[in-house]
């Protein structure tokens, strides 16, 4: 059941055979996904060539991106997961119509970190998965190429971030030593580029990096730092801290979710037990601290004189990577386990989030948190939008992403 060719078998992608069980929630998350199909068809001639960048606080409508922006493909993501469920032509044009944008990424190593994998999973290699498009792969492994390139030995890892002039000077050394949580979705990348290419530096790289994360970025109790320091001239771990977090103790649950879904899909991708039980016993620790409604808070340590801003992102990055947990488990109490754990954090969201249905609204997710000690929460945002598709196609059985 490849994406990429559904012509070969006569099969469109909405007919493949689908994963999960019915769940409880099955009309409630299939309503959904209708309505969110439908936002994003509308949207395409108001978005033009634009990228949503992030909601304008206090309306439902966004700002766009300029240049080096990490949040660039979310919308070109969402478009070409449309154009696989519906065949409709629009959306796959708008999707190919954004390549310019990514070429000039690629022609511009300053914006090279480590949200290449984003960047390009979901829009070169999406683009390749279900087109076949040669230009596009080149692309992808052009990406790929940089991403593996950013291991700066003896820090068992790649390189996340970027120092910029704009930074703190602290921080600003500190970014070429750390490892971020954030990254985990991008090794995503180098799997596919080992699989494209069958080159063991790929796989080998990207195993090291989620080695050491696992290893140093989750805590005993299977919360998570955001981001840990490394000594550069040895390689040893320093001390975890946080950037976006609520402190250096705390668990962001943004964070929490990246590594969930990063690490269930790396298992997808290898077959490695360790990133889909790690994943696992990350996921009890967020089901554990859940408010009622299913939403995450914007950090799971949130003392109650803290104004509570949900994470809606968070929910619905954590909701497809549980899907892809259950997944990755085959059968066994865990698939239910998982299933419900992520049936209670979307239909959470369908019920407190969703504004798909919003005459007028720019997105399909209110009420996200990009940074909250910055003031910038309560907020749309592309990849709370990206993730709450693709959480509601896997919660009705689909299980072929970008990824
Ligand atoms: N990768 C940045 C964030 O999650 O906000």
């Amino acid at each position: 059941m490849a994406m990429d060719d559904p012509a070969d078998t006569g099969e469109s992608y909405a007919t493949l055979a689908l994963f999960q069980p019915p769940t409880a929630h099955k009309d409630l998350f299939a309503d959904a996904l209708a309505r969110a199909l439908g936002k994003i068809e509308s949207l395409v001639p108001k978005f033009g060539l634009r990228n949503p960048r992030m909601g304008i606080q206090g309306t439902l409508a966004y700002e766009f991106c300029t240049d080096d922006e990490w949040v660039a493909s979310f919308w070109t993501g969402q478009l070409w997961l449309a154009y696989a469920l519906t065949g409709n032509e629009r959306l796959k044009n708008s999707a190919r119509a954004r390549r310019p944008y990514f070429r000039r990424v690629l022609e511009n190593p300053a914006w090279h970190d480590h949200d290449l994998g984003f960047l390009f999973l979901l829009s070169c290699v999406a683009d390749f998965k279900l087109t076949g498009d040669k230009d596009a792969r080149a692309m992808a492994l052009r990406a790929a190429d940089f991403l593996a390139a950013r291991w700066r030995q003896p820090m068992p890892f790649v390189m996340c971030w970027n120092p910029m002039l704009r930074d703190e000077p602290k921080f600003r050394e500190r970014k070429t030593r750390t490892l971020n949580i954030d990254s985990l979705q991008g090794m995503s990348l180098l799997y596919w580029a080992h699989r494209e290419t069958g080159q063991p530096s790929f796989r080998e790289i990207a195993n090291m990096h989620n080695e050491t994360a696992i290893r140093h970025l989750v805590r005993d109790d299977f919360s998570s730092f955001h981001a840990v320091e490394f000594n550069p001239a040895t390689g040893a771990a320093i001390k975890g801290y946080t950037h976006q977090g609520l402190n250096d103790g705390s668990c962001w649950s943004r964070g929490q979710a990246w590594a969930i879904h990063g690490l269930a899909q790396s298992f997808l991708n290898t077959g490695i037990a360790v990133y889909r039980d790690t994943a696992a016993r990350m996921a009890d620790y967020v089901s554990e601290r859940l408010p009622d409604d299913g939403v995450p808070l914007w950090d799971y340590d949130l003392p109650e004189d803290r104004r509570a801003f949900r994470d809606s992102s968070a929910g619905a990055v954590t909701a497809a990577g549980v899907y892809a947990l259950a997944q990755g488990f085959e059968s066994g109490p865990e698939v239910g386990k998982y299933t419900e754990l992520g049936d209670r954090i979307l239909s959470g969201l369908v019920r407190h989030c969703d504004i798909a249905g919003i005459d007028g609204a720019e997105g399909l997710l209110k009420e996200g948190a990009a940074f909250v000690e910055l003031g910038r929460a309560d907020n749309l945002l592309p990849y709370g939008d990206y993730y709450y598709l693709e959480a509601l196609m896997r919660a009705v059985g689909h299980t072929e992403f970008f990824w």
